[in-house]
């Protein structure tokens, strides 16, 4: 089905992602963000997030003429469906704060025609869909679920291949429109609205309960000498447990896995219901920073509050600029509060956002082997590939006393043992 006039709030990671794919399937697309500057560059075709195949679509789409960006909300007047992709970050008590979607709604519903369809892909509350459909009742407007499941760094990829398309709705004519523009070959899920946006939850959930587990199994393969990376593999190897999210780390951040588990648990709190797996995973999780911070302590020969600690990475994952809720940036926050000196490198550097970075103490510098001289420890906290390809001996040339603390596991042991410097892998028998 081609030629449904879609609209697109938000241009950010998951909006900007929909409009250029959906536009690329010959629907014409129009995307309502309110950051003015964000649309300019956006209509000019700067893709603005470094998501592989953005500027691509983004170029095809603005040419076709299939895809504009505006920042006048009444450029969506005509639209049949649209999809609203706003920010729903955490409130103090952990709950989704929804002003966004609101502000988003109470401007679509004077402005579209009543046959039209809203679609919430911003990750709401279970309750969130129904209640804006009684609200919107007079309006005629529907309203579907359509929660979304792309990674960062892998957003086009995800949303043209996803695992499921998941759709929430008791309006059937509402939700075949919805089907209708991902394709009759996309996985679709159809559901209650309730189902469609707890399901989006318990999914985030669930990954990182699976990381937080992988974490305190790696503490204890390094408290009785065992290998996480061997009992990964074996854990792995059972199709019913999956080889995917068992990777050790410095701990699960992003702008999602931290506050959606925060939301699910509110949830629970108002249905009276405790999920204990998921608040231990949150445990688990804020623990992973004292656990890095003591390990320099004790294996460092000068104390922290003297030591000079090289960072290198400081995204939340490789592969993108995004450092909100990064762990780099908490662990480096803690570092600084011991008194150490923090110099970090980042190969998206340039594209980091640099108040970020001095407010976690780190002095940002855009070259690793500057950022290691001296230093009395050198510690991996994102998995950029190149870290790998780094001149080991140099480094340890220049920081013969150097601790290095492989957080991600990401460096050959065996390559840096013969550099001579102190390497420390997460949940490795010789590591942390
Ligand atoms: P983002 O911060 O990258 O982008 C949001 C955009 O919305 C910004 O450009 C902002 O200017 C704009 N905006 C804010 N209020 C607006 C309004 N009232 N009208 C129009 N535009 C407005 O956000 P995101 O990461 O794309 O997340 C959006 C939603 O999708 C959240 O609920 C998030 O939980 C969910 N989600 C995100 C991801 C992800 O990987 N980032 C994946 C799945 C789901
Ligand atoms: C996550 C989910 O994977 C998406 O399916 C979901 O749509 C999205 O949140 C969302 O709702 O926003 P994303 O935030 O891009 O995607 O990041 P992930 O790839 O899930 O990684 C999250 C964190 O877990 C990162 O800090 C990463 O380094 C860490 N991680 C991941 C590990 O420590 N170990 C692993 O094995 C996997």
């Amino acid at each position: 089905m081609t030629g449904v006039r879609v609209g697109v709030i938000g241009a950010g990671y998951v909006g900007l992602t929909t409009a250029v794919c959906l536009a690329e399937r010959g629907h014409p697309t129009v995307c309502v963000d309110v950051d003015a500057g964000r649309v300019e560059h956006l209509n000019r075709g700067t893709p603005l997030l470094d998501e592989p195949g953005l500027p691509l679509l983004l170029r095809q789409g603005l040419d076709a003429q299939t895809l504009r960006f505006s920042a006048d909300y009444t450029d969506l007047a005509d639209r049949d469906l649209v999809f609203i992709c706003v920010p729903t970050p955490s409130r103090f008590d952990g709950s989704a704060d929804l002003s966004a979607v609101e502000a988003a709604v109470a401007e679509l519903a004077s402005l579209l025609p009543s046959a039209a369809v809203l679609v919430l892909k911003s990750t709401v509350p279970v309750g969130t869909t129904r209640w804006l459909a009684r609200r919107l009742k007079p309006t005629g407007l529907r309203v579907v679920s359509n929660p979304e499941f792309l990674r960062e760094s892998h957003a086009i990829y995800d949303f043209q291949h996803p695992d499921r398309v998941v759709i929430g709705a008791d309006d059937d004519a509402a939700a075949e429109m919805v089907a209708a523009v991902y394709g009759a070959s996309a996985p679709t899920l159809r559901m209650s609205p309730e189902s469609a946006e707890l399901a989006k939850y318990a999914s985030n959930a669930f990954l990182a309960v699976k990381i937080s587990y992988t974490n305190s199994l790696a503490r204890l393969c390094a408290g009785v000498g065992a290998d996480i990376g061997d009992v990964t593999r074996c854990m792995g190897a059972d199709v019913r447990i999956g080889q995917h999210f068992l990777q050790p780390g410095p701990g699960w951040g992003g702008s999602c896995l931290p506050k959606d588990t925060a939301a699910l648990l509110h949830t629970g709190r108002l249905a009276g219901v405790e999920l204990p797996e998921v608040e231990s995973a949150r445990c688990t999780n804020a623990a992973q920073p004292a656990r890095i911070v003591s390990t320099l302590s004790r294996t460092m020969a000068t104390p922290l509050a003297h030591a000079r600690v090289a960072v290198l990475g400081l995204t939340f994952k490789a592969g993108t600029s995004d450092v909100r809720d990064s762990p780099a940036l908490t662990i480096c926050a803690e570092l600084g509060r011991t008194g150490a000196q923090i110099t970090g490198y980042d190969p998206r550097l340039e594209q980091i956002d640099q108040a970020a970075l001095r407010r976690a103490s780190i002095v940002a510098v855009d070259d690793p082997y500057l950022a290691a001289k001296d230093a009395d420890a050198v510690v991996v906290l994102t998995e950029w590939p190149e870290f790998c390809d780094l001149n080991w001996p140099l480094i340890a040339e220049q920081s013969p006393a150097a601790v290095v603390l492989d957080t991600r596991n990401l460096l050959d042991p065996a390559s840096l043992a013969d550099t001579g410097l102190t390497y420390l892998g997460n949940g490795m028998p010789s590591g942390y």
